[in-house]
């Protein structure tokens, strides 16, 4: 039996872990394995498919990034392309494929399944945004560096009674900036799901200052409404091949930051932690559950459930449709964002 390994979208910490588990689970059942490289761009054309074996995999888990490479590539914008990987996938003798990805390449393991490919998911993303799932690769590491920011920025802010804002990633939901910005004791968190006006923000900044804090910390999120926020977005900026638009040329943290200079007391200065956000080594829970999702991937390959993915519910893997996994996005509940509202 072959199995293939994928890894699509954005890279993120914990990605080797899941690739090493699934590699040395299939080498003790004697399948072989086979490594994607570069996303669906290893499925299209001549295909990029390279044989994994366990010395392949050895010492990776601490390290970030994927070994296989990624892109952004979407097969599902043409149907030559498609055709191409199902053709691909036949022709390399693969039993099964298992993808690790977010939204965007989850939904073209889903279409494959659809047409019959033997496709199992793994849950992957630093903005957590996945449905069901609680456990996406790569988002612990994502709020452990904006928690490690934040704790850098504290002792600047309170040297200078500056006020900084720190704008991070999670494309159109606030995971990482809530969880980050809760760990990190942020003053402000704003986030694409519950929009406030800037008149608001002042205020609250204001009454920080009349309650004696000579400094304050803001967390934004870099899809944040601007127009609600009453701001003017500087670009469209370019898009990806999923149609997402690239959110860090809207520079919402220097706008956000300009404008409070103006409309505060405060000496403002802004920290855009971009993708330090997603590079470098896993945190030990990223390296724990990858490897169970990785493991349990297997486990799915190997029961031949195609179109499932492992999803963590509660403290347990559960065995979830990637097609209901796509389906929408997981938003930060009320009570998380009120519980950042009450701590400020
Ligand atoms: O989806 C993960 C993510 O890191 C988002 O948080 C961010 O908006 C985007 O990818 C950045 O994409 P790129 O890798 O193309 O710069």
């Amino acid at each position: 039996m072959r199995i293939g390994i994928l890894t699509g979208g954005g890279d993120a910490p914990g990605l080797n872990a899941a690739i090493r588990a699934v590699t040395r689970r299939a080498e003790e059942d004697g399948w072989e394995v086979v490594g994607v490289h570069n996303g669906w761009a290893g499925l299209v054309g001549d295909s990029d498919l390279h044989q994994l074996q366990r010395g392949d995999v050895s010492g990776i888990l601490p390290m970030g990034g994927t070994i296989l490479g990624t892109s952004r590539l979407n097969p599902l914008r043409d149907e030559a392309q498609m055709r191409q990987v199902l053709d691909n996938l036949e022709r390399a003798g693969l039993d099964q494929l298992v993808v690790m990805g977010g939204d965007d390449t989850l939904s073209v393991a889903q279409e494959l399944c659809q047409r019959g490919a033997p496709v199992v998911g793994v849950p992957k993303t630093m903005d957590n945004d996945l449905q069901v799932t609680e456990y996406c690769i790569g988002f612990d590491t994502a709020v452990a560096r904006v928690t490690e920011a934040l704790d850098r920025l504290h002792t600047t802010a309170a040297s200078h009674h500056r006020l900084m804002v720190l704008e991070v990633m999670g494309r159109d939901t606030g995971w990482v900036a809530i969880m980050g910005g809760l760990a990190g004791g942020a003053d402000i968190i704003l986030i694409p799901e519950y929009p406030v006006r800037i008149e608001e923000v002042v205020a609250r900044l204001e009454e920080r200052r009349s309650k004696g804090k000579d400094f304050s910390i803001l967390v934004v999120a870099e899809g944040v409404d601007l127009g609600g926020l009453g701001l003017q977005p500087a670009g469209a900026g370019a898009r990806d091949e999923f149609g997402h638009p690239q959110l860090s040329s809207q520079g919402v943290g220097s706008l956000l930051s300009d404008r409070l200079a103006r409309l505060t007391e405060f000496e403002a200065r802004v920290t855009v932690l971009g993708h330090t956000q997603r590079g470098g080594s896993p945190t030990a829970y990223d390296r724990i559950w990858a490897s169970a999702v990785g493991s349990a991937a297997f486990d799915l390959a190997r029961q031949g459930r195609a179109g499932m993915m492992p999803a963590k519910i509660g403290s347990q893997i559960e065995t979830v449709p990637i097609s209901e996994v796509v389906a929408s996005q997981r938003r930060v509940p009320e009570d998380l964002y009120q519980l950042a509202r009450y701590l400020h």
